[in-house]
Parts: C-alpha cells; sequence; structure tokens
C-alpha cells in the first residue's frame, strides 16, 4: 500500500480555548479568528490542496495573497497611489541603517527625536552614515515624556530627513500627534508598536516602517510604506538589496520574500478591515487602555505609572508597585490567573501591560479586577 496520502487525510479536531491574555510587547498577541484562519490555510490555501508555506513566491496563489495584503494596507489607510508598500525582513532595527543609507546623503545630516530605548538605537545605528542630531530628547528625565509640540522639536530646516518613534515600546509613551518638520523635509516614523491602532494620513510622512510582529502579524516581516521619491532616491552606492529601490520594483520579491509573513499580515488586514477600520479601532483602544490607567490612577499611589499622562501609550501602559518584590509577585500572580508576559523591559523593570489591537476588552477587565484585588490584599 503506498505510503503517500492521495490528499487531505487529517481532520482537524476542535481546539480546546486557550484560557490566556497574552499581554506580551512582541511578538503580541494576534487576533484569535486570523489564527484560526491560518491553522486551516496552513494545511489548504485557498483550495490550492496545500498551504501557505509551500507555496511559491512565484505562483498565482501567492500572487493573490499579496496583491491583497497590499490593497487591504491601502484601503485602511487610505494610502495614495505614489506611495509603495514593501514586505521587508530584518525586523524594524534593519531600517535603523536602510532608511539613512537610503536617504542620507555623505555630508548631509538628519534630525533624529530621541524619545526612548528604540528611538536612541535608531539614532545610534545612523551614526556611521552622516551626520545625524538628536532634535529633542527626553533621556534626561528617564524618557517618561514625549514632546507635545512642534517648538518643542529643534528642527534642522536643511536635515535629509526627520525620525521619530510614534510609540515607545518599552518606556510606554505614545506621541497623540504628528510633528511637522520645516517644509521639504520628509519625515520617517518608527511605527512598529502603534502602527494602525487609530487613523493614519500617511501623506504627512515621507516614510513609515513597522515590524509586524505587534500590531500587523508575526516577527520576519517589516512593513515599509515609502513615497515613491524617497523609494528611488540615490545618495550613495549601495548593495542591490538594501536599496528601498530593489523591492518596490519587484513587488517586495526580488528574492524570495516571507511569505507566511505577509500572508498573516494580509490576514490581519483584512480583520482590521471586518472591525470597521481605523476609527473604530482607535475608540476601542482608547476605552481598552483608560480602563487600565484609571485603575492606576485611582489606587491611591500604589500603582505609579512610569509616562508623564499627556504622553501615556494606549498600547503598551508600564507602572511599578511600590517595591520590586511587589512587582514580580504581581506579575507572577498575574500569570498564574491566565494574565501573561507582563514583566517591564530589563531597561525599565516594573510592569507592562501591552494591549495592542488584538487584545480583547476582556482582558483589560480582567486585568483591571487582578490589580484591585492584589492591591486589596498587598496595599
Ligand atoms: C518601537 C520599536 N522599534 C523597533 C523595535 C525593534 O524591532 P525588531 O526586533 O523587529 O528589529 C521594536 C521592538 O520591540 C520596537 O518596539
Amino acid at each position: 500500500m503506498s505510503m503517500i496520502a492521495s490528499g487531505p487525510v487529517l481532520s482537524q479536531p476542535a481546539l480546546a480555548p486557550r484560557g490566556v491574555y497574552n499581554f506580551s510587547a512582541g511578538p503580541g498577541c494576534l487576533p484569535e479568528e486570523v489564527l484560526l484562519q491560518a491553522r486551516e490555510d496552513i494545511w489548504n490555501l485557498m483550495g490550492s490542496g496545500f498551504g501557505i508555506m509551500e507555496h511559491s513566491h512565484r505562483g498565482k496563489t501567492f500572487d493573490k495573497v499579496l496583491a491583497e495584503a497590499e490593497a487591504d494596507c491601502r484601503t485602511i489607510a487610505n494610502i495614495p497611489a505614489n506611495y509603495k508598500i514593501l514586505f521587508l525582513t530584518g525586523g524594524a532595527t534593519a531600517q535603523n541603517w536602510m532608511v539613512p543609507m537610503n536617504l542620507l546623503p555623505q555630508g548631509g545630516t538628519a534630525d533624529y527625536v530621541t524619545t526612548g530605548y528604540w528611538a536612541q538605537k535608531s539614532f545610534e545605528h545612523a551614526k556611521p552614515f552622516g551626520a545625524v542630531r538628536e532634535a529633542f530628547s527626553s533621556k534626561s528625565e528617564n524618557f517618561k515624556f514625549v514632546p507635545q509640540k512642534d517648538s518643542e522639536i529643534a528642527y534642522d530646516a536643511k536635515a535629509a530627513y526627520a525620525h521619530y518613534t510614534s510609540n515607545n515600546t518599552i518606556m510606554g509613551t505614545e506621541f497623540h500627534w504628528v510633528p511637522t518638520p520645516p517644509k521639504g523635509v520628509p519625515l520617517v516614523c518608527d511605527m512598529s508598536s502603534d502602527i494602525f491602532a487609530g487613523p493614519l494620513d500617511v501623506t504627512k510622512f515621507g516614510l513609515i516602517y513597522a515590524g509586524a510582529q505587534k500590531n500587523l502579524g508575526t516577527a520576519g516581516t517589516t512593513v515599509v510604506i515609502v513615497h515613491e521619491d524617497l523609494a528611488k532616491k540615490k545618495v550613495r552606492e549601495n548593495p542591490e538589496f538594501l536599496r528601498y529601490e530593489t523591492f518596490a520594483a519587484n513587488e517586495s520579491r526580488p528574492n524570495t520574500p516571507p511569505t507566511f509573513n505577509i500572508y498573516l499580515t494580509g490576514q490581519v488586514f483584512k480583520w482590521i478591515l471586518r472591525k470597521g477600520g481605523l476609527e473604530p479601532m482607535a475608540k476601542f483602544n482608547a476605552e481598552k487602555a483608560k480602563l487600565i490607567y484609571d485603575a492606576v490612577d485611582g489606587s491611591g499611589g500604589f500603582y505609579k505609572g512610569h509616562a508623564r499622562p499627556d504622553s501615556r501609550s494606549l498600547m503598551n501602559i508600564t507602572f511599578r508597585l511600590p517595591t520590586e518584590e511587589l512587582d514580580t509577585k504581581f506579575i507572577s500572580e498575574a500569570a498564574k490567573q491566565g494574565m501573561v508576559d507582563m514583566k517591564g523591559h530589563r531597561s525599565t523593570g516594573g510592569v507592562r501591560a501591552s494591549v495592542y489591537n488584538a487584545m480583547p476588552r476582556a482582558g483589560c477587565v480582567k486585568l483591571v479586577d487582578f490589580m484591585k484585588e492584589f492591591m486589596k490584599k498587598n496595599g
């Protein structure tokens, strides 16, 4: 008897509920319906008889996956045709050098707004490519805040671009406005941890990048939205595969792209559209974050937020308890009750609850109940 199965032989067993809310800062939680769809499509994509991870990146089925991912991304943020949408690899970190390699001419300058760990990394990684300067830094205040208006940022009108990080994942701070650099200076943004958390006007930006593993899918692809003029810019001789133009001219697949990751990001885009898009997402996120910030503010100082209130992130909520021992106890007891991965980053300590788009409201309600209970017992 042949040992080769002649078609789908397994029927998928029903899945048990997972019983856990994942508050990880990234890779973060994903919408359950996306995961369930992926489970099907890993087995058999679009009735093709085999799964997404086995399809050629040049085949017709993947053509459709890629085209839909791009089209849905365009629809979500109303992205005009003169912006390219690229799916790259190397994480958000690779953009720390791809941006200056492609946009910063030798002898030119670029502005960096350093409001946290990753923003600082972007600044440091750009140094080998030109004269970069910090146009704003909140480092001396332990990155507790972001600027609230343009007049706080010392822009250079001759800069090749101005770079900022819209949400500081580790510090738990976020811009609730979009900076406007001087005319002619393109705005570049690391939007890794709050892209598509709310309305986005891409025409204010020259280039946006976001590692997918927080609000857009899984680690392995980075979404880059770049104005076509910048995608074509040539400021030095770069290796072919480190040029935006190479990817823009070849639908993100001059070589084998991360097909599964692009597929999954496409499924997240479809989920965002099913939820009604970015306006409802913003409302949903604001409500969820408010539940937790209210618990912090109503705790009489038992929970102390890291971020200055005007700079609070709706995605990553950072706070401390009265002692480090209590921080540890809080994190471990929460985990026992099914709320996992809330340990603050090694550079800040404390607690960090990441409540990305995919975190259900019920997860936040459960956390708030736990916070109140924990305070009663330990306060
Ligand atoms: C805002 C921000 N930028 C950059 C990074 C680095 O991303 P990657 O690990 O994809 O390089 C992170 C990761 O957490 C982040 O939160």
